[in-house]
This record gives structure tokens, C-alpha cells and sequence, in this order.
């Protein structure tokens, strides 16, 4: 899709789109349009239910006395609640309407209505965005019958009184836009073609040529420095593991870096404690974690963030053969922690736990946030609205869903606890790899804390909710990888670390 910004509104063949207010009331486009085609939208609101709240829409094809093939009058609601997620889905709702249509061409003419928070540039550049993020496809695996999923919206003309500033304010978003897609196609690519040493190549190829320093530590190396949790985990697998280290240096020499950890399951079978055929559908986006990892580093390389970044990111298959780890092995952690495994699907710890060891002995983060789909038990608690955020600073949580709040990727804090702690006491080893009974979600994170050194600001966001949706839910997310953490994680790095 390419967009673009214009200041003139001269006419054009496409799709012409004009805003309303609730209550009916037409902004100045709109009203523009209702006179050249002789009173139409007029005509058409009294006989529609259009009443211009946020969403509405109502489309009148081939307007007479117009260029346009159809007239596309859109919903705002009330001024003063219009934020910049809101527009974002307005974007999306028109883009998606438009590929509905089969449309090819769109003029989007939104005036700013009086009484907004937000600024001219910021209107057209996030309108722009929410109609990007609605072209992602996710087509390269169909043979058949391609016309029919095609995207026909090529073109959008986004009308706007200074399109320099718009273009100035969209040029941040685009690169998140980019971000995301990344994220996206890596959780969407099937495991048999995304395992870890590919994973750890598309990484590599995405973000070494925009100037982020990658490295990729393979078994071997991995072995020497003794990653002896994250290991267990992928020995069953006949892909090698990896670990990826991504760094962005865009700010101060020398300063220390904000630092993201990933969990990088590229498919989780469960191993010896395998999972149900239904509990393993869909597990190929286990690697969810390091997606939105990968795609930051990405987002935050391309628009030039003042921010140092580095990006860990542990890449595993969770596979059961003869070689596999088995429940009651254990398993001596980077950290020099010892780990009894009773269950050998709960590996997501297990991989992070030497994550982030590695990472806060190497860089000593000024803070350290890790995303993983880490278990089951976040989707019964909190379904698919909030990710989970588990963290020893409240500072930090607070930012995080200020961040989320305005992205519209929202978080939910849950207790650290040493009751909770107490769960993963194990018989023989400094601790267990499972609580064993309820609070999964907590028990996770507690495991996590263990590996958390002493000073380090860190928090937990278990996505396994967020990361991946079945239907099309919101008008920015489309099914299947959401992309989910690359907006808020921008967001909270330009907020307060850049
Ligand atoms: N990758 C799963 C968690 C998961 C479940 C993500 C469903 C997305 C949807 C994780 O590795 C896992 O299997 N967790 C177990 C832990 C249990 C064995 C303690 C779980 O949640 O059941
Ligand atoms: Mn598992
Ligand atoms: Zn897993």
C-alpha cells in the first residue's frame, strides 16, 4: 500500500473519504462533497442510521456530480474523545472497508474537528498508520484462487494542510508499521520452516544492514559458557539452538541499554510431557516473545531511536526423541542454578532463565523487560484483552501501561510473591521447573525472579494471550500474529528512554 500525504484536495477517481462528528454533523469536507454532488450525503444520512459515532460508515457508490466511484462518509464521535488509537482503527475500519469494496485508489479528506487533543500532523500520520497495519497479508503458502485474498487498495491520498509535518510525524509510525510486520510474518511462518538457526538468519538479515550489531551464538559456544538450562530444553530437537544478540546503538556512548529478552520457542510439542493434539496446534507461535523482540530492535533501527538497545533472544525447539531432556532430569543453569524439570513443557522458563543471566551479566541493563507466551494458565486469567505484567518496580509497570493504554495493547499487573516462591521449592535442586498446583502464571514469574540479580529493574509480560488472535477482533489486527508488544515497547522507549 503506498501512502501518501497531499495538501490540495483535487479530485480523483478513487474512493473519496469525508468524516463526521456524532450527532451528524459533517466536518468541512464532508460538507464540500455534500454540495458538489447536489445534497447526496444529505440525502443518504436521512434515510441511514449514520449517526457519525465512531466506526459508523455509510457509502454512497458512484456520486452523481462527482469523480469519485464512491463516497465514503465516516464515523469520529465526539471530538473530544478522539485519541490517536482511535484514528489508527479509524484507518483500519476505512482500509478494510475499501478492501471489501475491491476499491483501488482512496482519497481520505478527515478534517481536524474543533475540541480534539490531537494535532493536524498527528491525525493524517496516524489515520496512515491504522490503514498500513490493515494491508499486512500473510499469503505466501496460497497457490489458489489468489484474486480473491488480494488487497486491491494500492494507493491512499491521505489530505492534510501540511503534509511535510504529517510525513515527518508518519515517518516514526511507518517504521513501526515495518516492526510489526516482522513480527508478525515470524510468528505466522510455519515451524517446519521457522526453526531457530532460521529464525536467527532472518534476524540477522532484517537488521545487521540497518546498522544493529547481530551475533549468533550457536550449541557449541553455548555449551562452553555453560547455558545448561536453555540447552535441556532444545536437546530432543534435531535444529540447532541459538542465541541471538541484537544491539541498537542509538544513544549515548557508553550509556547503559534498555534490554529485551524473548522466548524463542519455535515450536513447543511439550517434549516427553507432550502435549495434546489440540494443546498443540498453534504452538509454533511459541516464539512469539522473540518476535516482538526482533521486531522492535527493527522498528526502533529504522526511525533512528536516541535509545541504547540490545535484544536477547533464546531460539529452541521443545521436541521429545531419544536425546530429549526428560521430566526429573536436572539441569545446571547459566545463573550456576540448579533445576530439577518435573515437566518438560514448562520450558519457556527454563530458556529465558539463561537469557537472562547472560544478558544482565553482559550489559547490565538499566532495565530489563522479557516477553514470553510463557503458559496457559495467563489465557484463563486473563484472556485476550490484557497481557499479563509481572515486576519488581512499580515505576516501571506504571510506564508500561501508560504505554499500552495508549497503544491500545493493554497490560495487567499480578503479585510477586514469596508465598507464591515457596510453590517452587524442589526436593533435590535449588528449585523446580512447575508450582505444581494453581497460580501457573505467578509460579512462572517467580521462577523468572530467581534469575533477576540484584539491582536490575526487570519486568515480565507473559503475551501468551495477545500474541496471536483467531478472528479479526480489532480493526488494526488481523488474525493470526498480532505483532503484539512492538507498539507499547516503542511507545515506552520514546516516552521515557529516548
Ligand atoms: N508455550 C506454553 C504456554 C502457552 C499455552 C502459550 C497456550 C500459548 C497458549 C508453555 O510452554 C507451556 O506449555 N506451559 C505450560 C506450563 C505447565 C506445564 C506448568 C502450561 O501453561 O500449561
Ligand atoms: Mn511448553
Ligand atoms: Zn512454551
Amino acid at each position: 500500500m503506498q501512502i501518501s500525504f497531499v495538501e490540495s484536495s483535487s479530485a480523483g477517481d478513487g474512493a473519496w473519504i469525508v468524516g463526521a462528528l456524532e450527532g451528524r454533523t459533517l466536518l468541512p469536507a464532508a460538507m464540500g462533497a455534500d454540495k458538489t454532488s447536489g445534497g447526496t450525503l444529505a440525502r443518504a444520512l436521512k434515510i441511514s442510521r449514520f449517526t457519525g459515532k465512531a466506526g459508523q460508515m455509510l457509502e454512497v457508490l458512484a456520486p452523481a456530480g462527482l469523480k469519485a466511484s464512491r463516497l465514503l462518509l465516516v464515523g469520529l464521535g465526539k471530538a473530544e474523545s478522539l485519541d490517536e488509537k482511535g484514528l489508527e482503527t479509524l484507518g483500519a475500519q476505512i482500509a478494510g472497508r475499501l478492501y471489501t469494496s475491491g476499491e483501488t485508489a482512496a482519497k481520505i479528506e478527515i478534517d481536524l474537528p474543533k475540541g480534539s487533543k490531537v494535532k493536524k500532523a498527528e491525525l493524517a500520520a496516524h489515520l496512515a498508520f491504522g490503514a498500513k497495519l490493515k494491508s499486512y497479508a500473510f499469503d505466501k503458502y496460497r497457490t489458489r484462487n489468489l484474486d480473491e485474498y488480494e488487497k486491491k487498495l494500492k494507493t491512499v491520498r491521505i489530505v492534510t494542510p501540511d503534509p511535510a509535518a504529517a510525513k515527518k510525524a508518519h515517518a516514526g509510525l511507518a517504521a513501526v508499521a515495518e516492526g510489526i510486520f516482522l513480527a508478525r510474518d515470524l510468528v505466522n511462518e510455519p515451524p517446519n520452516v521457522l526453526y531457530p538457526a532460521e529464525f536467527a538468519r532472518r534476524a540477522r538479515a532484517q537488521l545487521s544492514k540497518l546498522g544493529v550489531k547481530v551475533e549468533i551464538l550457536g550449541e557449541a559456544e553455548m555449551k562452553k559458557r555453560g547455558f545448561g538450562a536453555l540447552l535441556g530444553v532444545g536437546q530432543g530437537s534435531a535444529r540447532e539452538s541459538q542465541l541471538v544478540v541484537m544491539q541498537w546503538n542509538g544513544g549515548k556512548k557508553n550509556a547503559a541499554p534498555v534490554a529485551l529478552v524473548g522466548k524463542g520457542v519455535c515450536f513447543d510439542s511439550g517434549g516427553l510431557s507432550i502435549k495434546v493434539g489440540a494443546g498443540m496446534q498453534g504452538m509454533k507461535g511459541d516464539m512469539a516473545g522473540a518476535a516482538c523482540v526482533t521486531g522492535t530492535l527493527l522498528a526502533l533501527a529504522t526511525r533512528k531511536a536516541k535509545v541504547n538497545a540490545v535484544g536477547v533472544i533464546g531460539l529452541v525447539e521443545n521436541m521429545p526423541d531419544g536425546g530429549a531432556f526428560r521430566p526429573d532430569d536436572v539441569l545446571t543453569s547459566l545463573s550456576g542454578q540448579t533445576i530439577e524439570v518435573l515437566n518438560t513443557d514448562a520450558e519457556g522458563r527454563l530458556v529465558l532463565a539463561d537469557a537472562l543471566t547472560y544478558t544482565q551479566r553482559r550489559f547490565k541493563p538499566r532495565l530489563l523487560i522479557d516477553l514470553a507466551t510463557l503458559t496457559g494458565a495467563i489465557v484463563q486469567t486473563l484472556g485476550y484483552e490484557h497481557a499479563g505484567i509481572f515486576s519488581n518496580n512499580d515505576q516501571l509497570v506504571q510506564r508500561v501501561q501508560a504505554a499500552g493504554r495508549y497503544t491500545g495493547e493493554r497490560v495487567w499487573q499480578l503479585p510477586l510473591d514469596p508465598f507464591y516462591d515457596k510453590m517452587i521449592r524442589s526436593k533435590i535442586a535449588d528449585m523446580k521447573n512447575i508450582g505444581g498446583g494453581n497460580s501457573g502464571a505467578i509460579t512462572a514469574a517467580q521462577f523468572l525472579l530467581r534469575f533477576i540479580e540484584k539491582g536490575t529493574v526487570w519486568a515480565h509480560l507473559d503475551i501468551a494471550g495477545v500474541a496471536w488472535q483467531d478472528g479479526e477482533q480489532k480493526p488494526t489486527i488481523p488474525s493470526w500474529g498480532t505483532g503484539w508488544g512492538v507498539r507499547l515497547l516503542n511507545r515506552l522507549m520514546k516516552e521515557h528512554y529516548e
